[in-house]
């Protein structure tokens, strides 16, 4: 009799059938049903249709090329031209509770594969990944191999992917899923700001999302298949030659998260759930994500010792909890042409090294973080001029700079070795608690033989070391702004800095992507100058800071430098966000569009949510739209300034809201009575 594997999540359930010998069909991946659902084979409940093969071929686990399967295969390899074919010759499963492996032999290609799937109950997010061994003689040489393939249903329609570029990620892309196979592919080394590596799917009743935990090359398509529905296929880009496993050599694809909800907010609220579970918090335990001040915008690459205290001084003054000293701290390096690799302090700025400044900020009672940017070397440094052949290349080809910086092979031991030695000995003399650690440059010349795998493979493993070493150290995940924000990544470090672009009309847009994939306590926004530097617009205190308030909020402008009014200003909103962040970096988050270009968010519970209302272009309408608080419970009551609401009118009817000119917002606080 055939045998069903089925893992129930608590809004979500996907069935295996586990025909002998074969890899397991998808039966069923969506919201949740109910236990113990009978089942027939597949085969045995469709027949046969014309011009078919007479072994029907349905949509496995693991679809394999050459054998029947004409839908995209899991895996392309081959052995100098042979063993192209992929069939599971044997296969066998094993389920831990909410945790399923399923192994795979095919004696003819001489290939094993074993899947992991994990229904985490708590989110509802199945996290699926692939391991590959070689049991062939020859190197296989492997082309693509999914880190996990699931089905969606037929009437998937809409796919919303993001796009973008330095100072304008998650730019929301919409495409109608047809029976044309739609693809995105990232081969720019990292993340990347162009192209977020993963996607929402709308389709009748239900909502599907998935992401890929990897932070380098990327490949994701959904294609129609003959029975109507979909396969969507996630895993790593690979580039031709990159993976050559040897006789009895494995190699495991990142993990594929996916997950699916009543709509996108279920979606967000499933993934910001299975993101808090992989981060690692020093101490076990994540604490108030502290105010930032960052140096960057306020100072660039001009430190000064003294102005940096005064800075220090006016921080602490208004409530800023952690500061950190972004690029410019280094050795020589007083624009973005040297000293990238060069990492110990510059006498001429700090004549008696970072010390002095680290030890006045910790006496105000703040953290002290510090810039790095440890993959990444100038050709005018010390380290260049040491070891040229320790950057990145590709024989007979010139090396390409990018912000007149190159890129170190990482995979080397040395290089490591020499990174690990030199940010260790910073975080051993110094009082760090904090390392922002950039990525200012994709990818080009990767090698003889492409290394962009093993590139992202020994940044996460230098980021594991160090904090091996240095367990009180958390990190944040940068790349000339978002172009490292992924799963991957977020086990290694505790914050993405979200994008360079710190105006609050182009951030309003950037985080509603950005929440759509990752939790905001992970979020950094900070209330910038205005006008804004990367955009030149000009937004009042207020709008700047109930934009970045949700996030993991921070300054980044010269403090000494507001006048008194914005001043005082600042501080009320770095108050207000000590006084709310426990909320929002613990709640859901749910976002809308009302009508007429009003957009909102809300983060919370039932008992009661915190409200923000933006408002980016003028309202055109004579009166400001209803917002609907569709999360709110319609049997309870609740209070907004002072005025009892019954929930089913804010449910079914919606809030009242003022009318509000362009680039403000509204906070409201929605509270269970
Ligand atoms: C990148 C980062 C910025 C800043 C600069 C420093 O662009 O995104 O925040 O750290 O590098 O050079």
């Amino acid at each position: 009799m055939t045998q069903f594997l089925t893992l129930h999540g608590t809004a979500v359930s996907l069935i295996l059938e586990l025909p002998e010998g074969e890899a397991p069909l998808w039966r069923y991946w969506g919201r949740r049903l109910p236990d113990g659902v009978a089942l027939q084979p597949i085969r045995a409940s469709r027949p046969t249709p014309s011009f078919s093969l007479d072994f029907d071929q349905p949509l496995s686990l693991f679809p394999g090329l050459g054998v029947g399967w004409f839908g995209e295969s899991a895996l392309l390899a081959h052995r100098a031209g042979r063993d192209w074919t992929f069939q599971a010759t044997s296969s066998a499963v094993e389920q831990d509770g909410q945790t399923a492996t399923m192994w795979l032999t095919d004696d003819v290609a001489k290939i094993a594969v074993a899947i992991t799937l994990n229904l985490d109950s708590q989110s509802d997010v199945l996290t699926v990944s692939t391991t590959l061994t070689n049991l062939g003689d020859a190197i296989l040489d492997v082309q693509w191999l999914a880190a996990g393939v699931v089905p969606l249903p037929g009437d998937a329609c809409e796919v919303h992917s993001f796009g973008g570029r330095h100072n304008d990620e998650f730019v929301p892309i919409t495409d109608q899923l047809t029976r044309s196979t739609w693809r995105r592919e990232n081969r720019r080394g990292l993340t990347s700001h162009a192209c977020f590596p993963g996607a929402i799917v709308a389709a009748a009743g239900a909502t599907y999302g998935a992401q890929l935990a990897w932070s380098g090359n990327h490949r994701q398509s959904i294609e129609w298949i003959d029975d109507g529905r979909f396969q969507w296929q996630m895993g790593e880009w690979l580039a031709p030659g990159e993976i050559w496993l040897a006789a009895g050599e494995s190699i495991t694809t990142p993990e594929m998260l996916a997950t699916c909800g009543i709509d996108a907010n279920a979606v967000a609220q499933n993934f910001h759930s299975a993101i808090r579970q992989r981060i690692t918090w020093p101490g076990g335990k994540m604490k108030p994500r502290p105010v930032h001040l960052n140096t960057w915008e306020g100072f660039y690459f001009n430190h000064d010792e003294a102005a940096l205290m005064e800075l220090a001084d006016a921080g602490a003054a208004v409530g800023i909890e952690r500061f950190v000293l972004d690029d410019g701290w280094f050795a020589g390096r007083n624009d973005d042409t040297s000293s990238l690799g060069d990492w110990w302090t510059d006498t001429a700025k700090y004549p008696n090294g970072l010390r002095p400044l680290a030890e006045h900020v910790t006496g105000l009672g703040m953290e002290f973080g510090l810039w790095v940017e440890p993959e990444m070397v100038n050709p005018d440094s010390a380290l260049y001029r040491a070891h040229p052949d320790w950057a990145l290349a590709t024989p007979g080809r010139p090396g390409i700079t990018a912000r007149n910086q190159l890129v170190l092979d990482m995979a080397k031991p040395e290089v490591s070795d020499y990174l690990f030695d030199k940010i260790a000995a910073l975080l051993k003399d110094l009082p760090i608690t904090y390392l922002k650690w950039d990525h200012n440059r994709d990818l080009t010349t990767a090698g003889a033989q492409p290394r962009y795998h093993k590139q992202v493979e020994a940044a996460y493993a230098l980021m594991a070391r160090l904090r091996a070493a240095f367990p009180h150290v958390e990190i944040e995940a940068c790349a000339g702004g978002g172009g490292r924000i992924d799963a991957g990544i977020i086990r290694h470090t505790h914050r993405f800095w979200t994008s360079d672009n710190i105006d609050a009309v182009s951030r309003v847009s950037i985080q509603r992507g950005f929440l759509q994939f990752m939790p905001p306590e992970v979020m950094g926004s900070h209330i910038g100058a205005s006008p804004a530097h990367a955009t030149g617009r000009s937004q009042s205190m207020d709008f700047r800071g109930a934009v970045a308030l949700p996030g993991h909020f921070g300054v980044e402008l010269d403090v000494r430098k507001l006048d008194e009014r914005d001043r005082t200003k600042l501080a009320e909103w770095i108050a207000t966000y000590k006084a709310h962040r426990d909320r929002m970096h613990h709640g859901k988050v749910w976002q809308g569009d009302g009508d007429d270009g009003l957009l909102w968010q809300a983060h919370g519970d039932a008992d009661g949510i915190l409200l923000f209302v933006y408002r980016v272009a003028p309202q055109s309408h004579r009166h400001a739209p209803l917002v609907r608080l569709s999360m709110l419970d319609p049997k309870r009551r609740y209070g907004i300034d002072g005025i009892e609401y019954g929930g089913a009118w804010l449910v079914q009817h919606g809030l009242s809201l003022p009318p509000l000119k362009a680039e403000t917002s509204l906070m409201i606080e929605v509270t269970a009575l």
